[in-house]
């Protein structure tokens, strides 16, 4: 058996997925015609070509414009399906799935339809390929953290069928810090908490992810590998870091995929994982993101495994789910 079918084989959970960054230019192409609205590309190939980023803003303005098509309670239940559809070829067993509902909510769109969509293409997943899921709120950092608070109270009626609250979109200038009130009233309602940190911000907003918003997970984490103190604590603390090798190299955090940490990190004891983060934008999902690193890193079986292994153990699954999965 060789690596490529190996790693496909291997059970595995997606703990980073925007879904919104799983909205591949077909199905873009689709809604639009479907709900009557003009989009600024003439082919599905001219949208391939626009995704040449060269930091993050430069994606995030790029995969805004793009949500815009997402409009029906069935837009995101299509969406969604798409998705699981895709990753259950990848091996892909259980998946918890961020949404900005702030994105939606700012145009117009009803919390209800967003949430009610999404939970149907849940549902439909574990029917139909018995991918279990969770959903992650995220708040968008750009945006004031009252309008976060506002965000959280519209999602009240769902809060039983939301797993965790995260913090996402432009992350320099935009620290942890900023939304310490809004994520320690999330916890006070039992949700679990993650945030994007590290990913092109400083160590020090890792440092204010763990004391302020006191996260059960960190999404990326790279550049705690400048800091050997923070760098123990967080393996000593068993911290989770969801790395996403294709973001990471469409981004620029890396200049290459050779030079990608995710063995040193391994190495370091960082609880890593192998996420997929934007698949539609970054040119894969999360069966590609696993060999497109081992083959760049020429990581060995151990590796892989220790990589499927600590996405079920950094999940939001129970601990008598994760150890099924073990
Ligand atoms: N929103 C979607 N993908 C993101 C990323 N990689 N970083 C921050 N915000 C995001
Ligand atoms: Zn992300």
């Amino acid at each position: 058996i060789d690596l490529d079918s190996f790693i496909t084989g291997l059970p595995k959970a997606e703990l980073h997925l925007h879904i919104e960054g799983s909205l591949e230019p077909e199905l873009m192409f689709e809604l639009a015609r479907r709900n009557g609205i003009e989009i600024p590309y003439a082919s599905v190939e001219e949208v391939r070509a626009a995704y040449a980023f060269s930091n993050l803003q430069d994606f995030l303005d790029i995969y805004y414009a793009g949500a815009d098509v997402l409009r029906t309670q069935q837009d995101f239940r299509d969406l969604a399906a798409a998705y699981f559809d895709r990753v259950a070829a990848d091996g892909v067993v259980h998946a918890e799935i961020m949404f900005d509902p702030q994105t939606h909510t700012d145009r117009g769109i009803p919390f209800a339809d967003v949430i009610e969509g999404l939970l149907s293409g849940m549902a439909g997943a574990e029917a139909r390929h018995g991918i279990t899921s969770k959903l992650i709120l995220s708040f968008l950092r750009h945006l004031s953290e009252e309008a976060a608070f506002e965000t959280l109270e519209m999602a009240e009626p769902w809060l039983d069928r939301i797993a965790a609250v995260g913090l996402d979109s432009s992350e320099v200038g935009h620290p942890p810090v900023k939304f310490a009130q809004v994520f320690e009233a999330a916890r006070a309602k039992g949700l679990k908490i993650t945030a994007h940190a590290g990913e092109e911000g400083p160590p020090e907003y890792v440092y204010q992810a763990l004391d302020l918003l006191h996260v059960d997970r960190i999404d990326h984490g790279n550049r705690s590998l400048e800091d050997p103190v923070l760098v123990d604590r967080l393996a000593d603390m068993g911290m989770t870091l969801t790395v996403c090798p294709l973001s990471n190299l469409k981004l620029c955090v890396v200049g290459d995929l050779a030079d990608h940490p995710i063995d040193r990190m391994l190495a370091l004891g960082l609880r890593a994982t192998v996420n997929s983060d934007d698949p539609a934008y970054f040119g894969g999902y999360i069966g590609d993101n696993f060999r497109a690193v081992a083959e760049a890193r020429g990581l060995d079986i151990e590796e892989i495994v220790t990589l499927a292994r600590n996405s079920f153990t950094g999940s939001f699954l129970s601990s008598e789910a994760i150890a099924a999965h073990l």
